[in-house]
């Protein structure tokens, strides 16, 4: 059992994870600004897990906030770092707010981790950082190529924290993952959380999961040129249960292991294109669900698949959950919660 710091517990990927570490008998204290949640998820997952967490609205950017949060509740034996933006479409806009918060709150995460000698963290990394690869599938050794804010910032923090680790000998002690996320959906199987995108989705799966419910008419699909099977854009869609699972066995490895700095891509080595999740989605929902096919989206590109290797070497893990679990899961979510957490 560890202690540990959970910042952006209450988002969609950390609060699944929230989920997975609880039923392991961690404890947990979360930390979040509720810029994109809300606490309610926090009570679901303790009525999910039927375990507390003590959760704190705080911003990562805020250094005497988070200071006091190490000092109130004593030693983290580990920290895992879901704060931040993830909108590339946001980033592009406005590169000065995803720098501030994806990287001015990492740092100080990390100086207040450093100032309570807690140097164990798993960072929430993005494939977005590989931009357009070489070639598929996708191994970490690839080329860090981002082509939006967003991605800059994921990268950056990534250098961070490793000339943090570095900076002393023998890593000083820190144990470090960052994991490159590949295209998360799905939602637990109770469909008590899930994905609450604000406003237009940018993402497909909520998007068509939106379209299913009848509150979009139709779904675009962004390009049917792409050098693809079917000219639709590939990607490698990950349940997010799936990557709960590969958090919590990426800390306890780090608890377990020696100072180290791992990088991991954390994928299903599988690429689906947009018509594939389409027809499995509409299979789930027994309807067809309507769509027209327009111009490519700025900034896309035709395919990326993780290569998922490494994290099968070091960790023993690797995806379970089907593309089908993934649309039966987002779908039972949203028809239970049409307004997402209210
Ligand atoms: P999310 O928006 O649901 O969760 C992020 C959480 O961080 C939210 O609860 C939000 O309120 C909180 N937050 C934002 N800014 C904060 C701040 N300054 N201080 C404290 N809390 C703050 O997003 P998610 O999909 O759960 O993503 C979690 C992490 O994983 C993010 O860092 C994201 O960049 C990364 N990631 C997400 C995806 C994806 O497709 N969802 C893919 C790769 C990486
Ligand atoms: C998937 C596919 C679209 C919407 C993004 C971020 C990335 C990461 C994961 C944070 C693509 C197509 C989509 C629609 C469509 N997030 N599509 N119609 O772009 O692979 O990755 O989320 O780290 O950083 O870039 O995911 O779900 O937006 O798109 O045709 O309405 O679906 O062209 O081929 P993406 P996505």
């Amino acid at each position: 059992m560890a202690r540990l710091l959970i910042t952006g517990g209450a988002g969609f990927i950390g609060s699944h994870t929230c989920v997975v570490l609880l039923q392991a008998g961690h404890e947990l204290v979360v930390i979040d600004n509720f810029h994109n949640s809300c606490p309610e998820a926090c009570r679901r997952v303790e009525r999910l897990t039927g375990r507390t967490l003590v959760l704190e609205q705080a911003d990562v950017r805020d250094g005497p906030r988070l200071n006091s949060v190490f000092d109130r509740h004593g030693r983290f034996d580990g920290v895992i770092h879901f704060a931040g933006l993830k909108a590339v479409g946001e980033s592009v806009k406005e590169p000065l707010l995803y720098w501030h918060v994806n990287v001015c709150g990492s740092r100080t995460l990390l100086q207040a981790m450093a100032a309570h000698g807690c140097r164990t963290l798993v960072f929430s990394s993005s494939a977005t950082l590989y931009g357009n690869p070489d070639s598929n599938p996708i191994a970490e050794t690839a080329p860090i190529r981002p082509v939006n804010p967003y991605g800059q910032s994921k990268a950056a923090v990534e250098r961070m924290s490793r000339d943090v680790a570095e900076s002393q000998p023998g890593c000083k002690g820190w144990r470090l993952a960052c994991l490159r996320y590949f295209n998360p959906v799905g939602a637990h199987p109770s469909g008590e959380i899930g994905e609450a995108p604000q406003g237009i989705p940018d993402n497909l799966f909520p998007f068509i999961s939106q379209v299913a419910m009848g509150e979009r008419s139709s779904l675009d699909v962004f390009g049917g040129d792409w050098p693809t099977p079917d000219g639709s854009g590939v990607r490698d869609y990950i349940h997010v249960m799936d990557l709960a699972a590969g958090h919590c066995v990426t800390l306890e490895h780090l608890l377990d292991g020696q100072p180290q700095l791992l990088t991991l891509n954390l994928g299903s080595g599988c690429g689906t294109s947009v018509l594939q999740a389409l027809a499995a989605f509409e299979r789930v929902v027994g309807r067809s669900i309507p769509h027209r096919i327009v111009a490519r989206r700025p900034g896309d590109v035709a395919m990326t698949v993780a290569d998922p290797g490494r994290a099968a070497a070091v960790l023993g893990w690797q995806t379970e959950r089907t593309l089908a679990e993934m649309c039966a899961d987002g779908w039972h979510w949203q028809q239970r919660n049409p307004l997402g957490f209210g």
